[in-house]
């Protein structure tokens, strides 16, 4: 289903004079994705824009794609089909990928259900020379249908929502994600920070990892 069917005709790709080189050269950073996975309520979006605003903070430049305001916009016309699932993702992939070439570093909060299509967004990444990173954030159902900040479980289990991922609706955990975060064990800020370390491990902060000298003890500062 991943990836949709050409319908442009006599279309030519055109090459850019300016290099993505030259781009990150200018921001002082390397574009990448880092792509969380998880069910609702997990804690993605308060992990993305937490990260968002730590590396804003050190002077990167970050961007956050979040499903629920993606939604509001570029991908209004799609619903929870997993047909319109798989679109959301793949347009989602494909905007993360240009605003990683662009040299941003991207975070995507999506919780993107089906494997294969994070792994066509990891696919297309590593094409263009991109750094990519899934990172599951791994919540059990219970602990996120506890939480259910948008009453959402509550909803599904009264039969008045239906298609609910993690309720009567699948949820395909990663087999080898780069990372995985357990929000039970770990609070919002340790989370943000076992993130950062992992790009400064990855090489993903190339040349300014030392601002952040003291890896995930920094969390409790
Ligand atoms: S995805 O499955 O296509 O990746 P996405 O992350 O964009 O989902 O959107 C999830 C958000 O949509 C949830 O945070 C929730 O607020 C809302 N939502 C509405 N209906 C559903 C549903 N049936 N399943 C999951 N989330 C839903």
């Amino acid at each position: 289903m991943i990836d949709a069917k050409v319908k442009a005709t006599n279309i030519v790709w055109h090459n850019p004079q300016a290099t993505k080189a030259q781009r990150e050269a200018l921001l002082n950073q390397r574009g990448a994705t880092i792509w969380l996975t998880g069910l609702p309520s997990s804690g993605k979006s308060t992990t993305a824009y937490g990260l968002e605003f730590e590396l804003i903070e050190k002077g990167f430049l970050a961007y956050v794609l979040d499903g629920d305001n993606v939604r509001h916009g570029l991908n209004k016309d799609l619903g929870f089909s997993a047909e319109d699932r798989a679109e959301n993702i793949r347009r989602v992939a494909e905007t993360a990928k240009l605003f990683a070439d662009a040299g941003l570093i991207v975070i995507t909060s999506f919780i993107s259900p089906y494997r294969v299509e994070r792994d066509f967004a990891r696919r297309i990444h590593l094409a263009a020379g991109l750094n990519f990173a899934e990172i599951y954030i791994d919540t059990p159902v219970e602990v996120c249908e506890g939480r259910d900040p948008k009453g959402l479980y509550a909803k599904a289990r009264r039969g008045e929502l239906k298609g609910f991922t993690g309720i009567d609706d699948p949820y395909e955990p990663p087999l080898s994600p780069e990372l995985v975060c357990r929000t039970e064990e770990f609070s919002p800020r340790e989370v943000v920070f076992r993130i950062i370390e992992f790009m400064v491990e990855e090489g993903f902060l190339e040349g300014r990892a030392h601002l952040w000298p003291y890896g995930r003890s920094c969390a409790g500062k």
